[in-house]
């Protein structure tokens, strides 16, 4: 038995300490830390460590193989793109999400998905693997098809049961040493692990889920597939309340970091890369969760304004971009006297100080009476929206509430709006402008252009304003002045 110290460790950061702290000097959370016990200098660091058997440094030119030309397709088209064009061998992925938003399932769709170019393992720690069966055969019927028309809910017999490979293996255990001893024997592909919070190395004397624990099976998880060729996807949960024991400390020891985001109760999910050794960051897949599983939605802009009132006041169009992708949103604002001397300002969907900066902007720069008026911003479909390239949207959508005028139905609005009420131009015109020209917008109202020579796509009427009263200007609707 190895000798054991105990010590205290930051449920938020991983930050250890010899004593427990009320409040930690790394993170600056309260109250996380928890007793640990560990095993002084585990006896694999040691033999690891003489450096017998390490490789030799060579040259860059002798080294075999970009990961480029080796990545394993996947059909899923939104996942692989996210991942940056299908799945790396000896990579370690890590997905994070909130319980519920998903992950078993898309991860149980990928696994089906890559059994037809190899063996893959699914390790549950949390479901059995009848729960598991139940769940593909639900699956099953919607593999591949994405159209989500319903006439897809009938497939041949025989293409029903080509989808359910022997070549996907399932196990619930928790056991690392186990796991471990499993991807010996079966030598997959592709190893799931559903979830890293309910594995643990039994040489460690702490529970599963705990810092240490994380840490240590994540760290031989990785070693495993550098040493192999294996990839390994890692699912991890997030608590509402952010970080406690949460992926957040992996996300350097892993390749790629992805989360599924999105509202538990709207249809949309959100796959985004926040880190990527082997592709971009800020990409983004769209899928939908039906009735058989996560589909992907190819035309997302179409998705999100497809439940859009046309001539509602306080509803804007904006363009936003989600990595490299231009997307169409609706946001809504609506104002309403406040009850109390002190109004409240509400956004979902939107950063909150970016809507008490627009709040102000209006109320000293357009003298809009918003002092004693409530604000509500509501961003359709569940998106978070990150950029101030939506600001001028988000203020329409306020100032159209207040005048109870309904904004131009066929015009997007784009441009980040500035202290003193300018309008400020955005990146990326372009590409927001073809994708509101390709779902049928008639114009979009931005900020002047500073580079003429910018090409700009045909098809859509481009109205520039300097400042954010002009804006509001071109977009509300002439005859209602
Ligand atoms: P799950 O993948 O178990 O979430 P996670 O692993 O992230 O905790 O998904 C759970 C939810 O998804 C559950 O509430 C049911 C729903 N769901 C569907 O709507 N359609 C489906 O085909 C499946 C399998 C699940
Ligand atoms: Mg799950």
């Amino acid at each position: 038995m190895a000798k054991v110290h105990t010590r205290f460790v930051c449920q938020s950061c991983g930050r250890a300490a010899a004593k427990a702290l009320g409040r930690c000097p790394q993170c600056g959370e309260w109250n996380t830390y928890v007793e640990e016990l560990v095993a002084d200098e585990p006896t694999r660091r040691a033999a690891s460590s003489n450096g017998a058997g390490a490789a030799a440094p060579k040259p860059l030119t002798q080294i075999a193989g970009g990961a480029e030309n080796e990545r394993m397709p996947l059909s899923i088209g939104e996942f692989a793109r996210v991942l940056g064009g299908g799945i790396v061998p000896g990579s370690l992925v890590l997905i994070g999400g909130d319980p519920g938003i998903g992950k078993s399932t898309l991860l149980l769709q990928t696994a089906m998905e890559m059994a037809a170019q190899g063996r893959v393992l699914y390790v549950s720690g949390e479901e059995s693997p009848a729960q598991i069966k139940m769940r593909a055969e639900r699956l099953q019927r919607s593999a591949g098809v994405a159209d989500g028309n319903s006439a897809a809910d009938w497939l041949p017999p025989d293409q029903e049961t080509k989808q359910l490979s022997d070549s996907l293996l399932l196990v619930t255990e928790t056991n690392l040493d186990a796991i471990l001893h499993h991807v010996e024997q079966i030598k997959p592909r592709l190893l799931i692990i559903d979830s890293i919070q309910t594995v643990y190395d039994p040489q460690i004397d702490s529970s599963a889920g705990s810092v240490t624990q994380l840490r240590e099976c994540s760290d031989r998880f990785r070693q495993l597939a550098k040493s192999s060729g294996l990839a390994v996807f890692l699912i991890g949960h997030v608590t509402k309340e952010g970080v406690i024991a949460g992926p957040r400390l992996l996300e350097h020891m892993v390749d790629t970091v992805l989360y599924l985001e999105g509202d538990r109760f709207q249809s949309f999910r959100l796959l985004r890369a926040v880190k990527n050794r082997f592709g971009a960051t800020a990409e983004v897949g769209v899928f939908e969760m039906v009735g058989r599983g996560m589909q992907e939605v190819p035309n997302p802009s179409e998705a999100f304004l497809a439940e859009r009132v046309v001539n509602a006041a306080g509803s804007a169009i904006a363009v936003t971009m989600e990595g490299t992708r231009p997307l169409l949103v609706e946001v809504q604002g609506l104002t309403s006297p406040s009850a109390f001397g002190n109004p409240r300002r509400s956004g979902n969907g939107v950063d909150t100080n970016r809507l008490l900066l627009i709040t102000a902007v209006l109320t000293r720069r357009l003298a809009l009476p918003l002092a004693e008026q409530d604000v509500f911003v509501n961003v359709v479909g569940g998106l978070r929206i990150g950029e101030p390239a939506a600001d001028l949207a988000l203020a329409a959508a306020i100032a159209s509430s207040v005048w109870d005028r309904p904004l131009r139905a066929d015009a997007v609005l784009i441009g980040e709006v500035g202290l003193s009420g300018e309008l400020r131009t955005v990146p990326h015109t372009p590409a927001r402008l073809k994708e509101a020209a390709a779902l049928g917008f008639k114009s979009a109202v931005m900020p002047r252009r500073l580079r003429k020579s910018e090409e700009l796509p045909s098809g859509i009427e481009v109205r520039e304003a300097r400042s954010l009263r002009e804006a509001l200007e071109l977009a509300t609707l002439k005859a209602q002045a």
